[in-house]
């Protein structure tokens, strides 16, 4: 659990995609280690309930849902599942990476269907309920690479421009009544979702010299998420070594 327990998102509940793995498990330690009653979301349920383990054994509160985000009718499952929140990160997500004329036709597909449509319809679900409320903080997981171009990531990196996209549009959807929408653009980070030796490389890119560990990155969304971000909406939020700096 992180070492700031702030207890600014005491009495909300958090939804957090890809929380059995990496960066979104972070997150949720993060959320719940601020005193959010967090949703835990992934596919896989060994990792989920571990994940549960982890919070409730450092004293959070949280649950695991189960659901495949490439499938909508699951995702209106999930939403009506967890039912009203007051945090959604949009987190889970995944690439692939290789030279453009090497890529199927069924992973292009399956990026964009995890890490753009899927966001788009869990916002449709529940930021109108936040909007009726008056109060929510959304926040997408985008990525460096939806800024700079990196060889073998074009179709990856045009599903996180696509999520910067909709930030800004969903800021000026739901803002005016009360919903924050920000991205946070990690640069390499150590999980299970990047091999051990990419993220390493391009750590070496990055002015920090090295890459980031999950919880670097959960720091942020936590900020991002809690009224100490009150004046934050429509934002992209580089948490990158300063890698786009230059
Ligand atoms: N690692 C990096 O260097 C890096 C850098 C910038 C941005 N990002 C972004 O950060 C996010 C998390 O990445 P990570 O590196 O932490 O990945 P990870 O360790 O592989 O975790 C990915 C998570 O997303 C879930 N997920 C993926 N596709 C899903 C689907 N169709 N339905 C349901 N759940 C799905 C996985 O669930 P299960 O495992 O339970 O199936 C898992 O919980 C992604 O959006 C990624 O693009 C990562």
């Amino acid at each position: 659990m992180p070492s700031t327990q702030h207890g600014d998102l005491q009495d909300r509940k958090a939804l957090v995609t890809g929380a059995t793995s990496g960066i979104g498990r972070a997150i949720a330690m993060q959320l719940a280690g601020e005193g959010a009653d967090v949703v835990v979301h992934g596919r896989d349920a060994a990792r989920g309930d571990e994940t549960v383990e982890a919070i409730t054994a450092a004293g959070g509160r949280a649950r695991f849902v189960s659901a495949d985000l490439s499938d909508p009718a699951d995702i209106s499952r999930l939403a009506g599942n967890v039912g009203d929140i007051d945090v959604l990160v949009n987190n889970a997500g995944f690439a692939v990476f290789g030279a453009t004329a090497d890529l199927q036709v069924g992973a292009f597909d399956a990026m964009f269907a995890s890490n753009v449509r899927a966001p788009f319809f869990l916002v449709a679900a529940f930021a109108p309920g936040m909007a009726a409320r008056g109060t929510g903080s959304i926040i997408n997981v985008s990525s460096m690479v939806g800024q700079i171009g990196l060889a073998g990531a074009a179709a990856y990196g045009a599903t996180k421009g696509a999520i910067e996209s909709m930030t800004r549009a969903w800021s000026a959807e739901f803002s005016p009544s009360g919903v924050r929408v920000n991205a946070i653009a990690p640069g390499p980070v150590y999980t299970g979702g990047a091999a051990p030796q990419r993220t390493e490389a391009l750590g070496t890119t990055t002015l920090l010299n090295r890459a980031a560990s999950p919880e670097e990155i959960a720091e942020v969304v936590g900020f991002l998420a809690s009224p100490r971000a009150s004046y934050v909406t429509g934002a992209v939020v580089a948490a990158d070594g300063g890698r786009t700096a230059i």
